[in-house]
């Protein structure tokens, strides 16, 4: 039975995370649970670093990017050490469930901390969108969304210039972004991690759209790919054309969260409450065709991945 639960924030911030939070405490509180806050994601959880939460306290957050919580990678929480630490410190304050809002690495944490007793719900919150198990995560709507409008800014010059660009993308091992982004901007090639870097294949796409008269070219590539400095040198010397190369960078990970976002933020949010109330542990809040449904959090450890290839096919035939 719970009476009193904590959330947190860790890892990489992603729009919508504030949308979340709001869902956690105020569900709770609606169920007439106590709930705190705990700052600075994971290290928090090992010193303590609480705030009570209230109705009050997540007022006006819906539409802010980042955090209120904060955030952090906690090396220290990787360690058994510091995991006893942290659950040390929940017991002395009365705390029994722990909803934790974050990625792969922050789900690695909860599944820990549910198997030394603790009830914990894990929500996907990342614009990487590689969480296995669930099929969005928080943040991802509003990163394509951002990714896209820069896509269409760059696309001016490209056009002006009759330039090839090279655009980098987050995502860290996942091409995710990279491919629904590269589909919805209309771009020429898209080069994931995923799949072998095939730059001769970019080149012949490149002198083809010029045959037939494009006037520009949109490269997008996905960070875990490689150095994107040397694949737009080599873009470059092998095509012949003027390539230039922008990293969009952490540009992508703030700004206010897509209507989307913060109505999968809200749904997640409120499930992962109940799915406590219901004594549910080791679970995350997944998504999957259409609903959100508790999937173990032991899913998102699977090796793998579950990239469209529908889609990159269609964006290469959409190129021509
Ligand atoms: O996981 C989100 C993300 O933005 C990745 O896309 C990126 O590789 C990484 O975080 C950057 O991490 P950091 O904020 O620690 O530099």
């Amino acid at each position: 039975m719970q009476k009193k639960i904590a959330i947190l924030t860790s890892g990489g911030d992603a729009p919508g995370m504030n949308a979340a939070i709001r869902a956690v405490v105020r569900t709770a509180i609606y169920h007439e649970l106590e709930v705190v806050g705990v700052r600075r994601g994971y290290a928090g959880l090992i010193n303590g670093d609480y705030q009570q939460m209230n109705l009050g306290s997540v007022a006006d957050i819906i539409q802010r990017g980042g955090t209120i919580l904060q955030t952090s990678r906690s090396k220290e929480f990787e360690t058994e050490k510091g995991r006893r630490k942290a659950l040390e410190k929940l017991r002395q304050i009365g705390v029994t469930g722990l909803v934790a809002i974050g990625g792969e690495g922050t789900f690695r944490g909860a599944w820990e901390l549910a198997e030394m007793g603790l009830s914990v719900i894990g929500v996907p919150g990342t614009i990487d969108n590689d969480v296995l198990g669930t099929e969005l995560s928080i943040g991802f709507d509003t990163v394509i969304n951002t990714v896209v409008e820069s896509i269409n800014k760059i696309r001016d010059t490209a056009t002006s210039h009759e330039r090839v660009f090279v655009i980098e993308v987050m995502g860290r091992n996942s091409g995710k972004i990279a491919l629904a982004a590269g589909l919805a901007g209309g771009a020429e090639s898209i080069l994931l991690p995923e799949l072998p870097l095939d730059l001769p294949g970019v080149v012949a796409n490149l002198k083809r759209g010029l045959a037939r008269g494009k006037r520009h070219s949109i490269i997008i590539v996905a960070e875990g790919v490689g150095d994107c400095n040397e694949i737009t040198r080599r873009i470059q010397e092998e095509s012949g054309l003027e390539t230039r190369l922008s990293i969009l960078g952490y540009i992508q990970r703030g700004g206010t969260p897509t209507a989307q976002d913060r109505i999968l933020a809200s749904r997640m949010g409120a499930k992962a409450v109940e799915l406590l109330l219901a004594g549910q542990s080791g679970m995350m809040t997944a998504t999957q065709k259409g609903k959100i449904v508790p999937v173990s959090l032991q899913e998102a450890f699977v090796p793998g991945n579950d990239l469209n290839m529908d889609d990159y096919e269609l964006a290469g035939i959409l190129a021509i």
